[in-house]
């Protein structure tokens, strides 16, 4: 992983129990070591959500038999429901299993009684993972590429980054990397002195320099356009793509990039860079049959099914093909979808505006919403291989 890595800092740790006992015991296990900071004791599970939210825990350790207004797994509950992402410990006894997964995103029982070294292990292994898996520190590059014009590739990229962006919980860069179309600007309409990968400097490049060129758009989003001029895509080489590429990927959580359509060294760059590649295809024969024929080649690069994604756009419009004639054309099944709506999404980028912004609640902002929710967390596993039709 990219960024330079934290040093491993003090675990902050939230006990809810109202058994004497336990916090004791707790207590004495922790007495004798610095590693995990017992930041309280609450006793009471109806006063934990203001307890986590005042005090700011990494792990919230949780008894499955609280006493008083809420039991232990209501606790737990109301947590996830709050919205807080936080590992929890629930404690139990062997005579009262406690399951985990059961849709309150448990991270681990522990049983009583428990040796101290067991407990030291289970809190550093669940804030490892939890801090591993946290959006905030996600290094993804993902690559937008549509294998014909107009599928949707720019809006989709723009609005996916857009959703990522107003969640205030990544720092994402969306990369304009048409170098002689720069789609992004013509989306976004913007002047054109607004500045751009050619104004950057090809010798020892600074992130000062980059923050200077890069604009941030009305949703938060930070932005990267290309050149104003086709011919000043000449201008850029394969050597300080890959320079830039790799200075961006440690300013930013995730880096979004609108790839051009043809395959070219530059473009290689980008999917070379990435570590997903989302294919933008419609439910049309010609776009099926051209994703299909990169898919082809993305394989024979080495990027396999885990890499390259298909996103299906538009897939409700009028006289697409079925899932399963899709299935088919693509050999391998669709990873995500995105429906239509053309009056908003037509209106929106003719305001140079985010569908988001536009209506938030409609059903398209709603599937980039969750698109970008996916890909800001661990993806799905990929598909099976191609089926024979
Ligand atoms: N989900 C959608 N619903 C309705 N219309 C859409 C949707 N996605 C894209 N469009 C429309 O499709 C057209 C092409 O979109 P866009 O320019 O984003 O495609 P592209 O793949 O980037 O094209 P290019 O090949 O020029 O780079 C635009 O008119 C856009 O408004
Ligand atoms: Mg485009």
């Amino acid at each position: 992983m990219a960024g330079p890595a934290k040093a491993p800092s003090q675990i902050r740790l939230l006990l809810v129990e109202d058994v004497g006992q336990v916090t004791r015991y707790i207590r004495g296990v922790l007495n004798a070591q610095t590693a995990v900071k017992l930041l309280d004791v609450v006793p009471d599970g109806a006063a934990v959500i203001d307890q986590v939210r005042e005090q700011q825990p990494d792990v919230l350790v949780v008894d499955a038999l609280l006493t008083g207004r809420m039991n232990g797994l209501q606790v737990a509950e109301s947590v996830r429901r709050a919205g807080i992402d936080l590992p929890i410990i629930v404690l139990t006894v062997p005579q009262k299993p406690v399951v985990v997964g059961s849709g309150m995103g448990l991270a681990r029982v522990l049983e009583m009684p428990f040796s101290g070294y067991e407990f030291m292990n289970m809190l550093q292994q669940v804030t490892a993972e939890h801090r591993a898996s946290s959006p905030e520190s996600l290094s993804r590059v993902i690559a937008f590429h549509g294998a014909k014009g107009g599928l949707g590739t720019t809006t989709v990229s723009y609005n996916v980054a857009v959703a990522m962006a107003r969640t205030r919980r990544v720092r994402v860069l969306l990369f304009d990397g048409n170098l002689q179309y720069a789609d992004q600007r013509s989306l976004l309409q913007v002047p054109q002195e607004t500045r751009s990968i050619v104004d950057l400097p090809t010798d020892k490049l600074t992130q000062a320099e980059i923050s200077e060129t890069i604009f941030t758009d009305q949703n938060g989003l930070d932005i990267l356009f290309g050149p104003p001029r086709i011919e000043d895509a000449e201008m850029i080489t394969v050597r300080d793509m890959e320079k830039l590429l790799s200075i961006l990927r440690r300013m930013y959580n995730v880096l979004i990039i609108d790839t051009p359509r043809a395959v070219n060294e530059v473009s290689l760059a980008y999917f070379d860079a990435a570590d997903v590649i989302l294919q933008v295809a419609t439910g049309e024969v010609a776009a099926l049959y051209q994703t299909a024929l990169m898919n082809a080649t993305f394989q024979a690069i080495g990027f396999g099914p885990d890499k390259v994604r298909v996103l299906l756009n538009r897939f409700d419009a009028q006289g697409m093909l079925d899932d399963k004639a899709i299935r088919q054309y693509l050999g391998r099944p669709v990873d995500f979808h995105v429906g239509n709506d053309f009056k908003l999404v037509v209106e929106a980028n003719n305001r140079g505006q985010s569908m988001l912004a536009a209506q938030q609640n409609s059903k398209v902002s709603q599937h980039i919403n969750e698109l970008a929710r996916a890909l800001t967390e661990a993806l799905p596993a990929p598909p099976p291989r191609p089926v024979l039709a």
